[in-house]
């Protein structure tokens, strides 16, 4: 089997731990060999544990990909409102791409990557719609099309993001302004609307939204009592959204340490809290995604669902269940599991399915293993394309258009509008 060669756009959080440290503990599948990084410290970083070679290492997508191709494929990571133009260029060079989702912040560039899948159609071109490869929603996807609980009738489908995840990404970090970044429902759920199309193997045909932001906002800050930054503030104690309890003394939130600063010792997350954008008052921030929305779907042949995405949970977890003509499940993807429940013979089974290493449940492994056996032999295990993604995220644009001027959006005459 050929070994490839990788390069990567972005060495923050996805860029540095996801998929690359994949290839160094599968040396004999491929290397990465370059990387793009505009800041110092983690393009330094990058450049140490993954051994790339001086000439290779580049301050920004841009000057990596002006030169002539350097690698077999390309890893594109860096943030959401810089996809589109290196995800082009890096197509028209002739690399296979894999793409972090969201495709892009803007619905016409979106459409134009699409329409770019289809030209470079020998290409590999994926974007890291990562919950389609851990086991968890495999298992899933292969109870409903062995039929054996008959046809899936409807889903609803919970995301729980946690009320500590929820002003970690989305109140204090990258993603809480839509107007740098884009609708919740994009960023956060592309995932979700994605799961439920490859779900039910059936095209969305209708949706409907509310939400709003409704708590984490600047008429919830109570002057007088309340700082700007928790480190100094009265209610700290108090506040579960404090950053100092979040980052210092729960370890609810490892995994994205990463984020607050690039060393996360105990010192540097305090300096981090202290005068960095991780320390600021939840009620106090340049926010404005919704922090609750709940959407209804219609798709084929009269299936429907219903997705509730919600700040205030918990668990950090996706529960869904699923109701058949002949059977019901119910499933927690962090518990890892799906209680199958068949009416009828009373016949009742608990499955966990089989743990795999990685983040998102074994699914960042998936993906890039899945990526990388494409990328060498054209037939891996395809179980995403861009073209696919696509869709999920046109669903996601109507979603939120409904969202905003209160009326049932017929997907159909939204993409026409879009196509246009
Ligand atoms: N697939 C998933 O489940 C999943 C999960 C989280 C994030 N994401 C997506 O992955 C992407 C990266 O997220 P992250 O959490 O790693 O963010 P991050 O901020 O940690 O990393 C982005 C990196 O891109 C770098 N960058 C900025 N401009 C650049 C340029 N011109 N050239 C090269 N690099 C540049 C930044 O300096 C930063 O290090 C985002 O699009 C995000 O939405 C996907």
């Amino acid at each position: 089997m050929k070994k490839i060669t990788l390069a990567v756009i972005g060495a923050g959080c996805r860029g540095m731990y996801a998929y690359a440290p994949y290839l160094l503990e599968n040396p004999h599948l491929g290397k990465i060999v370059a990387i793009a990084e505009p800041d110092d410290k983690k393009r330094d970083l990058f450049k140490k544990m993954y051994n790339i070679d001086e000439n290779n290492v580049f301050k920004d997508w841009q000057s990596l990909l002006e030169n002539d191709k350097i690698a077999d494929a390309i890893i594109i990571s860096n943030n959401d409102d810089d996809h589109f133009k290196p995800a082009k260029i890096a197509l028209e060079k002739g690399y296979d791409v894999l793409l972090e989702k969201p495709m892009s912040n803007k619905l016409n560039e979106i459409i134009q990557l699409g329409d770019l899948a289809k030209i470079h159609e020998d290409k590999v071109f994926m974007v890291c719609h990562v919950l389609r490869y851990t086991p968890f929603f495999t298992e899933l996807k292969r109870i409903i099309d062995s039929k054996e609980l008959g046809e899936l009738v409807n889903i609803s489908h919970h995301e729980n993001i946690g009320y500590w995840h929820f002003a970690h990404s989305y109140t204090r970090g990258n993603w809480r302004n839509s107007n740098e970044t884009s609708p919740l429902i994009l960023t956060k759920s592309c995932h979700d609307l994605d799961l439920l199309l490859w779900l039910t193997g059936k095209k969305c045909l209708n949706i409907a939204s509310f939400g709003s932001l409704s708590h984490m906002k600047k008429e919830n800050f109570i002057e007088g009592l309340m700082r700007d930054r928790c480190i100094n503030c009265n209610i700290e104690p108090n506040c579960p959204y404090s950053a100092k309890k979040i980052y210092l003394e729960d370890n609810k939130i490892v995994a994205s340490l990463n984020a607050v600063c690039t060393n996360p010792t105990k010192e540097n997350l305090k300096k981090a809290i202290i005068n960095g954008p991780y320390g600021r008052c939840v009620y106090k921030c340049d926010n404005n995604v919704v922090d609750h929305m709940v959407s209804i779907l219609e798709f084929e042949d009269n299936v429907t669902a219903t997705f509730n995405l919600s700040a205030f949970t918990k668990e950090c977890t996706r529960t869904t269940k699923l109701m058949f003509t002949h059977g019901e499940i119910g499933a927690n993807h962090m518990k890892n599991l799906i209680d199958v429940y068949k009416f009828g013979d009373n016949s009742h089974k608990i499955i966990y399915p089989k743990l795999q290493k990685s983040g998102h449940g074994g699914g960042d492994y998936g993906i890039i293993k899945d990526f990388i056996s494409m990328v060498q032999n054209k037939n891996g295990d395809y179980k995403t394309s861009a073209l696919e993604s696509v869709e999920s995220h046109i669903m996601a644009f109507a979603a939120e258009y409904s969202r905003l001027n209160k009326v049932v959006v017929n997907i159909n005459e939204f993409k026409n509008k879009c196509f246009k």
